[in-house]
Protein backbone atom coordinates (compact mmCIF):
# COMPACT_ATOMS: atom_id res chain seq x y z
CA UNK A 1 0.00 0.00 0.00
CA UNK A 2 1.54 3.58 -1.07
CA UNK A 3 1.56 6.20 2.21
CA UNK A 4 -0.18 9.26 1.07
CA UNK A 5 2.38 11.11 3.45
CA UNK A 6 0.87 14.92 2.41
CA UNK A 7 -2.31 13.73 3.54
CA UNK A 8 -1.16 11.96 7.12
CA UNK A 9 1.39 15.38 7.84
CA UNK A 10 -1.39 17.40 6.71
CA UNK A 11 -4.04 15.66 9.18
CA UNK A 12 -1.54 15.62 11.95
CA UNK A 13 -0.88 19.63 11.43
CA UNK A 14 -4.60 19.81 11.99
CA UNK A 15 -4.75 17.63 14.92
CA UNK A 16 -1.69 20.15 16.20
CA UNK A 17 -4.30 23.27 16.05
CA UNK A 18 -6.20 21.54 19.19
CA UNK A 19 -3.85 20.77 21.01
CA UNK A 20 -3.49 21.86 24.72
CA UNK A 21 -0.07 22.90 25.20
CA UNK A 22 -0.25 26.12 27.58
CA UNK A 23 3.01 25.65 29.79
CA UNK A 24 5.54 24.16 26.66
CA UNK A 25 3.68 26.37 24.31
CA UNK A 26 4.63 23.45 21.88
CA UNK A 27 1.61 21.95 20.10
CA UNK A 28 1.97 18.54 18.85
CA UNK A 29 -0.33 16.42 16.22
CA UNK A 30 0.22 13.00 15.71
CA UNK A 31 -1.92 11.05 12.45
CA UNK A 32 -1.63 7.42 12.05
CA UNK A 33 -2.55 5.23 8.49
CA UNK A 34 -3.25 1.53 10.51
CA UNK A 35 -2.83 -2.18 8.38
CA UNK A 36 -6.31 -2.17 7.82
CA UNK A 37 -6.79 1.34 6.41
CA UNK A 38 -7.76 3.57 9.24
CA UNK A 39 -7.06 7.35 9.76
CA UNK A 40 -6.41 8.13 13.52
CA UNK A 41 -5.17 11.30 15.00
CA UNK A 42 -4.34 12.72 18.39
CA UNK A 43 -3.02 15.88 20.58
CA UNK A 44 -0.90 16.19 22.83
CA UNK A 45 -2.72 17.81 26.59
CA UNK A 46 -0.70 18.79 29.04
CA UNK A 47 -1.67 19.57 32.66
CA UNK A 48 -0.63 21.42 35.45
CA UNK A 49 0.99 19.19 36.94
CA UNK A 50 3.59 18.89 34.72
CA UNK A 51 4.52 15.21 34.42
CA UNK A 52 1.43 14.05 33.72
CA UNK A 53 1.34 15.60 30.03
CA UNK A 54 0.28 13.35 27.54
CA UNK A 55 1.98 13.11 24.13
CA UNK A 56 -0.05 13.35 21.13
CA UNK A 57 1.38 9.82 20.11
CA UNK A 58 -0.41 8.59 23.61
CA UNK A 59 -3.73 9.76 22.25
CA UNK A 60 -3.16 7.87 19.01
CA UNK A 61 -2.49 4.50 20.63
CA UNK A 62 -5.65 4.84 22.88
CA UNK A 63 -7.45 6.02 19.22
CA UNK A 64 -6.13 2.44 17.78
CA UNK A 65 -7.26 0.28 20.43
CA UNK A 66 -10.71 2.30 21.24
CA UNK A 67 -11.06 1.80 17.34
CA UNK A 68 -11.01 -1.98 17.39
CA UNK A 69 -7.19 -2.29 17.69
CA UNK A 70 -4.75 -3.04 15.14
CA UNK A 71 -1.60 -2.69 14.07
CA UNK A 72 -0.25 1.17 13.09
CA UNK A 73 1.62 1.39 9.99
CA UNK A 74 2.83 4.91 9.10
CA UNK A 75 2.80 7.76 11.29
CA UNK A 76 3.24 11.54 11.30
CA UNK A 77 4.46 13.85 13.69
CA UNK A 78 4.42 17.49 13.31
CA UNK A 79 4.63 20.80 15.52
CA UNK A 80 2.01 23.58 15.65
CA UNK A 81 4.16 24.62 12.23
CA UNK A 82 3.31 21.75 10.23
CA UNK A 83 6.86 20.06 10.01
CA UNK A 84 8.10 16.64 11.01
CA UNK A 85 8.98 16.10 14.92
CA UNK A 86 10.73 13.51 16.18
CA UNK A 87 8.91 11.06 18.98
CA UNK A 88 10.58 11.66 22.49
CA UNK A 89 12.08 8.15 23.59
CA UNK A 90 8.87 6.92 25.66
CA UNK A 91 6.91 7.48 22.24
CA UNK A 92 8.46 5.60 20.67
CA UNK A 93 8.82 2.36 22.99
CA UNK A 94 4.49 3.04 22.60
CA UNK A 95 5.09 3.05 19.30
CA UNK A 96 7.45 -0.11 18.87
CA UNK A 97 4.51 -2.20 20.55
CA UNK A 98 1.17 -0.18 18.18
CA UNK A 99 3.07 -0.79 14.90
CA UNK A 100 6.18 -2.82 15.33
CA UNK A 101 9.92 -2.70 14.05
CA UNK A 102 8.55 -1.86 10.37
CA UNK A 103 6.52 0.90 11.35
CA UNK A 104 7.00 3.52 9.46
CA UNK A 105 8.03 7.39 10.96
CA UNK A 106 7.93 10.47 8.99
CA UNK A 107 11.09 12.64 9.61
CA UNK A 108 12.26 16.11 7.83
CA UNK A 109 15.01 14.07 6.16
CA UNK A 110 12.91 11.49 4.99
CA UNK A 111 10.72 8.53 6.17
CA UNK A 112 12.79 5.94 8.66
CA UNK A 113 11.70 2.56 10.37
CA UNK A 114 10.89 2.29 13.73
CA UNK A 115 14.00 0.44 14.41
CA UNK A 116 16.26 2.92 13.34
CA UNK A 117 14.81 4.98 15.67
CA UNK A 118 14.65 2.73 18.30
CA UNK A 119 17.01 -0.22 17.87
CA UNK A 120 17.64 -3.16 20.46
CA UNK A 121 13.90 -2.25 21.70
CA UNK A 122 12.85 -3.76 25.05
CA UNK A 123 9.61 -5.85 23.87
CA UNK A 124 6.85 -8.48 25.08
CA UNK A 125 9.65 -11.18 23.88
CA UNK A 126 11.90 -9.91 26.84
CA UNK A 127 9.09 -10.80 29.09
CA UNK A 128 8.11 -13.94 27.79
CA UNK A 129 11.86 -14.96 27.51
CA UNK A 130 13.00 -13.52 30.86
CA UNK A 131 9.81 -13.21 33.79
CA UNK A 132 10.52 -15.54 36.68
CA UNK A 133 8.18 -18.78 36.64
CA UNK A 134 4.88 -19.05 38.71
CA UNK A 135 5.54 -20.03 42.32
N1 LIG B 1 5.38 15.96 22.87
C1 LIG B 1 4.59 15.10 22.17
O1 LIG B 1 3.37 15.26 22.12
N2 LIG B 1 5.19 14.06 21.53
C2 LIG B 1 6.53 13.85 21.48
O2 LIG B 1 6.96 12.82 20.96
C3 LIG B 1 7.44 14.86 22.03
C4 LIG B 1 6.82 15.80 22.99
C5 LIG B 1 4.75 17.05 23.59
C6 LIG B 1 4.63 16.85 25.07
C7 LIG B 1 4.56 18.27 25.57
O3 LIG B 1 3.21 18.68 25.55
C8 LIG B 1 5.33 19.08 24.56
O4 LIG B 1 5.49 18.24 23.43
C9 LIG B 1 6.70 19.52 25.04
O5 LIG B 1 7.46 18.46 25.50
Amino acid sequence: MAIEWARLRAAAGEAARHGYAPYSRLLVGAAALTADGRLLTACNVENASYGLTLCAECGLVSMLHAGGGGRLEAVSIVAGDGEPLLPCGRCRQLLMEAGGPSLLVETATGTARLADLLPAAFTGDDLEERREPPT
